[in-house]
């Protein structure tokens, strides 16, 4: 979403004639764009803006601005620990960019779509806000009630990326199928999204289980455009934490959803997120995280210690745990999560796949990173016809550790030797 977000001011920028600096030391304006979902975000965010203060001596005119959930988050509170900064600007209130950086007091007649971060895959926000009020998170503060985006402003963004080449759609919302407008569901949206020429391939995040609606299911199953691969955050694994945390799921709602996916495709790539050491998790509880893993066989996972945010119902939760319990819970489930991952990518090998063609190696010229429709990671060798945004059809030959390693196949070319 902060991507997303970036790119869109990038807009802003260059509609009132900005240029990208491509370096800090040849900037005059610095945007910084915050996310505040868990205690480290914000530390490591205001460790890179003290970075910036120097340049302010050497660029007179500089700029500096704070964006984003932190801005709103700490607010005022910012200015004075960090009295270098020009202004700090809420995520509800970046019309106001043009007016502070170019005196501009006529709204722009339009907000411009975001600006493309690369030629394969577009980022397109539907959603904004969150109504859900897990008892651990702060994003319902910082970014406010839900707000579903006309689908004509979605579909007209989505056309303007594949005449610039994008193929790869992914729709962004907090709790992205929990989209409606107007009486279209989300599933009705996702149907025209595929039908638009130039989409290849359309992902989603992030997903809230209880929006899986069956009519959503049967369409991820019947629309081939749809990549077969959801990240579904999870946060626990016993039914009493995800009750504590307000998820309003089960984990055998949650394991449903799983099940439904991987009978209609073994290899559904299923990722999610994992929260270890919310206040007066018990041992007990935190073993039924560990055998949700087993049960659920994610193909990865973003696995986080528990953080507590000032303002949410679970800051002022006193069974707390301690810094070390929560370390060694979430190294538990890393470890655990790791060698399902690897197994998970072994039953990759051997098959003919699709990949889209990312980037060139940075550590390796010679090769290509692309990306199967899965979600998985792939190395392939270069060959002089690939391209950003290209398909190749390959075979995964290999593994070096969980990323996998592929050949063109021969079928590429419609080879008959
Ligand atoms: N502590 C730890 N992890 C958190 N997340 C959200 N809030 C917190 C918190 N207070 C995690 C959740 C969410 C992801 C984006 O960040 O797992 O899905
Ligand atoms: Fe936070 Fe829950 Fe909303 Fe996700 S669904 S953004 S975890 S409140």
């Amino acid at each position: 979403m902060n991507e997303y977000d970036s790119a869109r001011l990038a807009a802003i920028l260059e509609l009132n004639g900005a240029s990208p600096a491509f370096k800090p030391e040849k900037a005059d304006i610095i945007l910084v764009n915050t996310c505040s979902v868990r205690a480290k975000a914000e530390e490591s965010a205001i460790a890179r803006i003290w970075d910036l203060k120097k340049l302010k001596t050497e660029n007179k005119g500089l700029k500096i601005g704070v964006l984003g959930c932190m801005a709103k988050n700490r607010g005022e509170s910012l200015l004075k620990d960090l009295p270098f900064l020009d202004f700090i600007l809420p995520p509800d209130e970046y019309q106001k960019l043009p007016e502070i950086l170019f005196q501009k007091t006529e709204p722009a007649p339009q907000t411009p779509f975001a600006k493309l971060t690369n030629k394969y895959s577009a980022f397109i926000a539907i959603q904004s806000g969150c109504n859900m009020r897990c008892a651990y998170c702060i994003v319902p503060y910082v970014r406010g009630r839900e707000q579903y985006r006309e689908p004509s402003s979605i579909l007209k963004e989505i056309e303007s990326a594949t005449v610039a080449g994008v193929s790869e759609i992914v729709l962004l919302g907090q709790t992205v199928n929990g989209y409606r407008y107007k009486g279209l569901s989300f599933a009705e949206l996702l149907k025209q999204v595929a039908s638009i020429k130039g989409v290849e391939r359309i992902r989603f995040v992030s997903p809230h289980p209880i929006h899986y609606t069956s009519e959503l299911l049967a369409l991820l199953m019947s629309e081939k455009k749809i990549a077969p691969h959801v990240h579904l955050p999870a946060q626990s694994g016993s039914n009493s934490v995800l009750k504590k945390m307000k998820r309003q799921y089960t984990r055998e709602a949650y394991l449903s959803i799983a099940e439904a996916l991987r009978s209609f495709n073994p290899l559904y790539g299923i990722t999610t997120d994992i929260i270890c050491g919310y206040p007066g998790e018990t041992e007990e509880e935190f073993k039924e995280t560990l055998s949700l893993l087993q049960e659920a066989r994610f193909d990865g996972a973003f696995m986080f210690a528990y953080s507590p945010r000032e303002g949410t119902p679970s800051a002022s939760e006193k069974e707390l745990i301690t810094e070390e319990e929560k370390k060694s819970r979430l190294q538990r489930v890393i470890d655990l999560q790791h060698s399902i991952t690897l197994e998970r990518a072994k039953l990759m090998l051997g098959r003919q796949e699709r990949i889209l063609l990312e980037k060139l190696s940075r550590r390796n010229s010679s090769e290509w990173i692309g990306k199967t429709g899965n979600f998985k990671k792939v190395i392939i060798p270069a060959q002089p016809s690939f391209k950003e945004g290209m398909y190749v059809d390959c075979v995964i030959e290999g593994l070096k550790g969980h990323t996998l390693q592929a050949r063109t196949s021969t079928f590429n070319f419609g080879c008959t030797i």
